[in-house]
């Protein structure tokens, strides 16, 4: 199922957002162009990735929380890939985005 999440416009480079898709909260980020998407919650203690500093390098987010850094296109923690967040595929239809759920 697919559920609009906004215009691309709404998105900022390098910068998370939070949405929430059937009381799923869901971090967006929006690096180099390219759009990515998974569960908003840290595996570590639950802090919120969207808040998160973005590596447009390594295509990863450090925690806010204490730092545990993930892959944003694959959700897997940078150092041991046997913890790994959930992914959301992101459709875009023009200027619109959608998340597949
Ligand atoms: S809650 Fe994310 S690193 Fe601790």
């Amino acid at each position: 199922m697919k559920f609009f999440i906004g215009k691309k416009e709404d998105f900022k480079e390098k910068e998370g957002k939070e949405v929430v898709i059937d009381g799923r909260p869901i971090a967006v980020f929006k690096v180099k162009g390219r759009f990515f998407s998974f569960k908003n919650i840290c595996p570590h203690k639950g802090w919120k990735l969207h808040e998160g500093a973005v590596n447009e390098n390594t295509l990863s987010v450090k925690c806010p929380g204490h730092s545990w850094e993930f892959n944003i296109a694959t959700g897997e923690y940078v150092g041991n890939s046997n913890i790994k967040i959930r992914t959301y595929n992101i459709i875009e239809e023009e200027d619109n985005l959608y998340i597949e759920i």
